[in-house]
């Protein structure tokens, strides 16, 4: 486990994060061009990232003879994934023969996210069929899913491909966590029973940003950098109220980031026709040229992948009609 754990040790997610990496030498020590696609994927706050961005950082000083990408189609745009891979491999614009020099060396890459695209998306299929486009490449290819079931249908993919689940945080994880966090924030005092309740809290859905966001949020607006349960609970009540800003945290579309305020301000749901018209409304105010209907639906389906909102189509006045959901926040329930 030592090895395994690299330069940096990671304290939570051991299993997880060893499993990885025992994929990862086998892939280094194969002789053969080899590709091997690994599927992550967990709840919202789960550590996916953390873990992903720690094992490139680790990979990095282990082996000098691996290219390391990462992409975020979020940031990177939903375009062309696999455009975007070429061009960070470098390989637009280079010749057949350049190519398969280029591809002696061995890539990790890591695609963040994936949840953006539906599980159909040409792209996504063109990635998970990568070994058959580049069969002397040897690529380990890890793609990471907000999802809370098993993202693609493992059978279609070519061998050797892996899945490991992360499964929500724990209490105890949790309360680590911000322990952890808390070393790097000197000079405030934080009760114990406060801790608890956020990691209570948090637990409910095992999310470690909404911990770490409640605590933030109380350390900044704690009086005399003190912070005690009956703070941390009027934070979250708060945040219950408000979820945009926790739940949007990582929304870089302003499209995405109007109708998620417009769900938000619904409670509980909202038909998509009332939805598109307040969307346009905004959008004008704003000064905004608003997506058409078609992709605003699409927009709502990758939200709904996202896990941030839910989309029904419920029968309505006799007839049948699509509703939006606020995505059910079942910690604030329970406050
Ligand atoms: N094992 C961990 N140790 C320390 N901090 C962690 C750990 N796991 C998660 N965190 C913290 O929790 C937050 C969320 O983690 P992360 O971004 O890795 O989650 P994720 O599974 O990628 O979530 P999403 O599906 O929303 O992208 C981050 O701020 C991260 O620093
Ligand atoms: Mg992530």
């Amino acid at each position: 486990m030592e090895e395994a754990l690299g330069r940096e040790s990671i304290r939570l997610r051991v299993e997880e994060y060893g499993k990885i990496w025992m994929l990862l030498r086998m892939f280094m020590e194969s002789d053969d061009p080899l590709t091997v696609m690994l599927i992550i994927w967990g709840r919202p706050g789960t550590g996916k990232t953390t873990v992903a961005r720690k094992l490139m950082d680790n990979a990095k000083h282990a082996w000098k003879n691996l290219e390391q990408i990462y992409l975020d189609p979020e940031t990177a745009g939903c375009r062309g994934l696999f455009s975007a891979l070429q061009h960070a491999c470098g390989l637009r614009g280079y010749s057949g023969l350049e190519i398969l020099r280029l591809l002696r060396n061995r890539f990790l890459i890591v695609i963040d996210n994936v949840e953006i695209f539906s599980p159909e998306d040409k792209q996504v299929s063109t990635v998970l069929r990568i070994s058959e486009a580049f069969p002397q490449g040897s690529f380990f290819i890890l793609l990471i899913f907000r999802s809370d079931s098993i993202p693609v249908d493992i059978s279609r993919v070519p061998p050797p491909a892996y899945t490991i689940y992360f499964r929500p945080y724990t209490f105890d994880e949790i309360r680590t966590i911000l322990t952890e966090f808390l070393r790097g924030h000197e000079g405030f005092s934080v009760d114990e029973p406060a801790l608890n309740t956020v990691s209570r809290i948090a637990s409910f859905s095992g999310d470690a940003r909404l911990a770490l966001e409640i605590l933030k949020t109380s350390l900044k607006t704690s009086k005399d950098k003190h912070v005690d349960e009956k703070h941390v609970l009027e934070v979250s009540r708060k945040l219950a109220d408000n979820p945009l800003e926790y739940m949007s945290a990582n929304l870089s579309d302003i499209h995405d980031r109007m109708i998620l305020k417009i769900v938000s301000e619904h409670t509980p749901n909202i038909r998509l026709k009332n939805l598109f018209e307040e969307y346009r409304a905004i959008a004008r105010e704003k000064g905004i040229r608003p997506l058409g209907y078609t992709q605003l639906w699409k927009r709502i389906r990758i939200l709904e992948n996202k896990m941030l909102l839910e989309f029904k189509v419920s029968s309505f006045e006799g007839g049948r009609t699509g509703v939006v959901w606020r995505k059910d926040l079942n910690w604030a329930m329970r406050l």
